[in-house]
C-alpha cells in the first residue's frame, strides 16, 4: 500500500512556475519498503517523455557535482505530472528522498530512448529490485494500446514489491529471494518456471516465447539481465525479442562524456544515454558488459 507522507492537493496548472518555471514535488510517499516515490508537477516532462526515457535530476547535496539519472516511473500529460520511484544509495538520492512537497526540482529531459512498444502481441516486463520503478507507465502504455501484459517482479521479500495495484490490467506475478511471497527465487528463475509449467502461464509463454511470438521487458542489476540472456539462450528466445533497460552509470546524460558506455554486439560501444536506455538486447555483447556496481 502507497503511504502518502506529504501532499498538494490540485495544485493550479501553474503551481511551482512562478519563478521562472521547473518542476515541483508535489507528493512524497513510500510505495514500498526502502523506496521513496516523488511526484512532480511539469507539465512540459509530463508531455514529453516517452516510458522508460530518463531525466537527469539536478541534487544538491555536498559534493555532488553530476546529476543523477531516473527514470519516469511514469507520467500523466492531464494533472501534468511525473512520478519517480528510487531507493537511498548514496548522498545524491539520499537528498533527493527528502524532498517535500513545495521544493523545486530541477529536472533535464526527458532524455534516452525508451521501450519500443509498437509490435503488437504480449508483453512480460520483467522487474528485479528498483528495476521495477521504471514499469508503471510502461506498462499503462502498453495496455493503453491493448497489448496483454504480464508482470514478474522479484524483491529480496515481500515487504520490497511495488504493490500489484500498480499494474491494474496486467497479470502480476512475484518472486521473493526469502519466500516470504509468491515464488521463492529470483525473478528469472520465476521466468523459467513459468516456461517449464505451461499451465500456470496466461501468456503461453513457453510455446510463444519460443516461436517469437511475446516480448520480454527488462529492468534490474545487470546479473539479473545476464541470466535472463543466459535462460533466452537455453530456451531458443530470440534476442530481438527481448528490449533491456540499462543503468549504466551516467555523466552527463546528454552524449559527451562518454560514462555510459555499453560493449556492443558489433564491437566498440553504444552510448547508453543516446542509443538506450532501452535497448534491444542483441544490440549487446552481454560476454563483455560487466555490473560497474556489484563487481
Ligand atoms: C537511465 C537510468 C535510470 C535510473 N532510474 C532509476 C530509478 O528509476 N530508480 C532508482 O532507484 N535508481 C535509478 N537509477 C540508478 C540511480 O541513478 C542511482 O542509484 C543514483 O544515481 C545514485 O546516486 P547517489 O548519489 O545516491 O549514489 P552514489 O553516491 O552515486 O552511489 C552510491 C552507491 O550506489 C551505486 N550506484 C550508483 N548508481 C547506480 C546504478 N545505476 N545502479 C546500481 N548502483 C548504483 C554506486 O556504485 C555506489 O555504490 C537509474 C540509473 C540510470 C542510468
Ligand atoms: S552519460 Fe555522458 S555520454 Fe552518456
Amino acid at each position: 500500500m502507497t503511504v502518502a507522507i506529504h501532499g498538494l492537493k490540485n495544485p493550479s496548472p501553474d503551481y511551482g512556475r512562478g519563478q521562472g518555471g521547473g518542476a515541483v514535488v508535489v507528493v512524497r510517499s513510500v510505495p514500498m519498503a526502502g523506496a521513496v516515490e516523488l511526484v512532480v508537477y511539469d507539465s512540459a516532462s509530463a508531455d514529453a517523455v516517452k516510458p522508460g526515457q530518463f531525466f537527469q535530476v539536478g541534487v544538491r547535496a555536498p559534493h555532488t557535482i553530476l546529476r543523477r539519472p531516473y527514470s519516469a516511473a511514469w507520467s500523466d500529460p492531464a494533472s501534468g505530472r511525473v512520478g519517480f520511484i528510487f531507493n537511498v544509495v548514496g548522498a545524491g538520492s539520499a537528498w533527493l528522498s527528502v524532498r517535500d512537497d513545495g521544493q523545486a526540482l530541477d529536472l533535464l529531459g526527458p532524455l534516452g530512448r525508451g521501450f519500443n512498444l509498437d509490435r503488437d502481441r504480449p508483453v512480460v516486463c520483467i522487474a528485479g529490485g528498483l528495476g521495477v520503478a521504471v514499469f508503471p507507465g510502461v506498462v499503462q502504455a502498453l495496455l493503453a494500446r491493448g497489448r496483454t501484459v504480464m508482470v514478474l517482479q522479484g524483491a529480496q521479500t515481500k515487504t520490497q514489491l511495488l504493490p500489484a495495484d500498480r499494474f491494474q490490467g496486467a497479470t502480476v506475478q512475484v518472486a521473493t529471494d526469502d519466500g516470504s511471497t509468491g515464488h521463492q527465487g529470483s525473478v528469472i528463475d520465476l521466468l523459467a518456471h513459468l516456461i517449464v509449467s505451461r499451465e500456470k502461464d496466461p501468456l503461453q509463454l513457453s510455446g510463444e516465447a519460443q516461436g517469437g511470438g511475446v516480448d520480454l521487458f527488462a529492468c534490474g542489476p545487470t546479473p539479473m539481465l545476464r541470466s535472463l540472456i543466459e535462460l533466452a539462450g537455453r530456451r531458443q528466445i530470440p534476442l530481438e525479442s527481448i528490449q533491456v533497460a540499462l543503468e549504466t552509470p551516467m555523466g552527463c546524460g546528454i552524449g559527451t562524456c562518454l560514462g555510459c558506455a555499453a560493449p556492443s554486439r558489433e564491437g566498440g560501444y553504444l552510448l547508453t544515454c543516446q542509443e538506450g536506455p532501452c535497448v534491444s538486447a542483441d544490440r549487446i555483447d552481454w560476454d563483455r558488459m560487466t555490473d560497474a556496481f556489484h563487481g
